[in-house]
């Protein structure tokens, strides 16, 4: 069994359903309000374990009715939660989500998840040393993801790097991950003075641009790859990518080639569109295998 350790935000998604996606200062009448659990480190283990990896996350969320209910859900989705700080006097990480015109604009507002520190990663050691993957994404101090890139990288435990949302990130974190896995306009801001295909070529089995319904790029040393992936139908995209992450995790760490494991989480990314909400769509082993056979 892949054993995975996620550090990163866990939050609740507040996703309003509206035909028109309102222009500034304009106002719509909306259709609903859904609220669901969400944070894309909360998304990425959620994601892990469905896939039935061994996931411990590490995070901070509030004690407050949505931080109870994040904790609720990572029991009900079997991932260990010994090392989710749950803390006094801040509110729990939200994020306001406009699902419209076929696709969706975010605003995350982070709060306890900006709570995170070193020393609470300190106390994850032991776990983080045993793990065949830590997962890393950008919506917790890039204080603590300095931390964690130096710990994998001295402890030797393979880091996966999904600079989501894009921030400026320190080089030596770029050199340290083992996987970094950005959207082409996050990976145009992450190497600035290369083209896609210079970055890809410069990073190659490290750098993974993904496409969308297209697929995912890397580059094998000698010439770029396109992975294609599969064409569905699409209820809400929130929460693919974060499903792409974990699929790819899971199947390296189960020592599949790279070739089959961005396979592997195309598919588990184009199931995860079909159904509402961030985790709503995300899939289980079972569906994932079935995708793959028809192949
Ligand atoms: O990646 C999707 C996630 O981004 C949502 O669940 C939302 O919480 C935002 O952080």
């Amino acid at each position: 069994m892949a054993k995975i350790v996620v550090i990163g935000s866990a939050s609740i998604d507040l996703t309003v359903i509206s035909d028109k996606r309102p222009l500034a200062g304009e106002t719509v009448i909306g259709k609903e309000l859904v609220l669901s659990p969400g944070g894309k480190g909360a998304n990425q283990a959620v994601a892990a374990a469905r896939l039935g990896a061994e996931v411990v996350f590490v995070g901070a969320i509030g004690k407050d009715s949505y931080g109870n209910e994040i904790v609720n859900n990572f029991n009900r989705n079997q991932v260990n939660t010994q090392y989710l700080h749950q803390l006094d006097n801040i509110a729990s990480g939200t994020a306001h989500i406009i699902l419209a015109e076929d696709d969706n604009s975010i605003v995350v507002i982070p709060a306890a998840n900006m709570q995170l520190t070193p020393a609470m990663i300190d106390e994850a050691l032991a776990v983080i040393h045993n793990a065949d993957i830590v997962m890393v994404q950008q919506e917790i101090p890039i204080s603590v993801i300095e931390h964690v890139s130096k710990i994998c990288h001295d402890l030797g435990v393979k880091l996966l790097l999904n600079p989501a949302p894009i921030r400026e990130i320190p080089s030596k974190i770029i050199s340290e991950a083992s996987y970094i896995t950005p959207n082409e306009h996050e990976a145009a801001a992450l190497f600035p003075s290369l083209s896609l295909g210079a970055a890809l070529a410069r990073n190659p089995h490290k750098l993974i641009v993904t496409q969308g319904k297209d697929g995912a790029l890397y580059h094998d040393g000698k010439q770029q790859i396109l992975i294609a992936g599969f064409q569905i139908s699409v209820v809400d995209t929130t929460g693919a990518g974060d499903t792409f992450n974990a699929a790819f995790a899971v199947a390296i760490a189960e020592g599949k080639s790279f070739d089959e494991s961005i396979r592997f989480a195309n598919a588990a990314a184009a199931l995860s569109v079909q159904k509402l909400g961030a985790q709503g769509g995300m899939p289980y082993r079972n569906e994932v295998e079935k995708m793959l056979s028809y192949e």
